[in-house]
């Protein structure tokens, strides 16, 4: 039985820890050759051998997303290898945890850095490609925390939103060129992003009370609709936004 993504080029950022491990594993399930990027060498490299351990074909670039060179470079790489990308889960990101008047100026700059021009650069460079391609499928992680607020994630918060609506400007933007933009909003998933905040028991009742379905996502439990939006399943799908949340954003 072919893939679900058979043939196609994915490029995915943060691909060497927690969910962004995981979509990258679950494309290449699915037929796709995978860029895993990342900062993180050691678990990018592991999530390549494990994509190419089972059969299928990985390739890993180390880069920051939040330095634009870097970006273009990786792009660059990515296009003298496969010729082509299709697929971009923009899914590298930072958590900040703290109040808005303890946000000092540099946490500031570094959530934006990563968590916003990380995300508009590799569009940005990306969308070239795909137009080249003939189109393709940007997938951007964004969070429920760009939906609804919560205290004492004030720059995260904001980030994430960004993300969110720039994604959107992106679909309309380049729908003529059969190129679609959806964002994922995630609930609270179980990564080592979330470890700590998960360990205490206070933050995680409190959290875990108003999730309806009682407990934290597994990170396949994301892949699974980056999966559905990166393929051609959800071809009228686009400027969406995909809550993944066990219902924490419904009451
Ligand atoms: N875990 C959750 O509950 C949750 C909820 C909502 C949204 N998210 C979002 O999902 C995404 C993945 O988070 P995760 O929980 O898997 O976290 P994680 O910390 O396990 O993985 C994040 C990866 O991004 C990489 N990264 C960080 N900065 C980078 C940079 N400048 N350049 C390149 N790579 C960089 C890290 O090295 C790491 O491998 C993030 O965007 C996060 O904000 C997570």
């Amino acid at each position: 039985m072919a893939g679900r993504v058979e043939g196609k080029i994915a490029f995915v950022t943060g691909g060497g820890s927690g969910m962004g491990r995981e979509h990258s594993l679950l494309l290449a399930e699915h037929g796709a050759s995978v860029i895993v990027s990342d900062v993180n060498e050691a678990g990018g490299r592991q999530t390549v051998a494990d994509i190419n351990g089972k059969g299928g074909q990985g390739l890993f670039i180390k880069f920051d997303v939040s330095k634009e060179a870097e970006w273009k470079a990786a792009v660059d790489q990515a296009m003298s290898t496969f010729g082509r990308v299709d697929i971009l889960v923009n899914n590298a990101g930072i958590l900040i945890m703290k109040t808005t008047q303890d946000t000092t100026s540099a946490d500031l700059d570094r959530m934006l850095d990563i968590n916003v021009k990380g995300v508009f650069y590799g569009c940005k460079h990306i969308l070239p490609a795909m137009q080249k391609a003939g189109g393709g499928s940007i997938v951007n992680i964004s969070s429920i925390a760009g939906i609804i607020g919560m205290a004492g994630a004030a720059a995260y918060q904001a980030a994430k939103g960004a993300v969110r609506i720039l994604t959107k400007s992106v679909a309309v933007e380049y729908a003529p060129f059969n190129i679609r933009a959806n964002s994922i909003h995630p609930g609270v998933i179980r990564t080592p992003m979330t470890q700590d905040f998960l360990a205490d028991d206070r933050t995680e009742k409190a959290f875990l009370g108003t999730t309806i379905l009682r407990r934290p996502a597994e990170p396949r439990e994301v892949s699974y609709p980056v999966l559905f939006l990166a393929s051609s399943e959800s071809s009228y799908v686009t400027g969406a936004e995909i809550v993944v949340d066990g219902g924490y954003t419904t009451m």
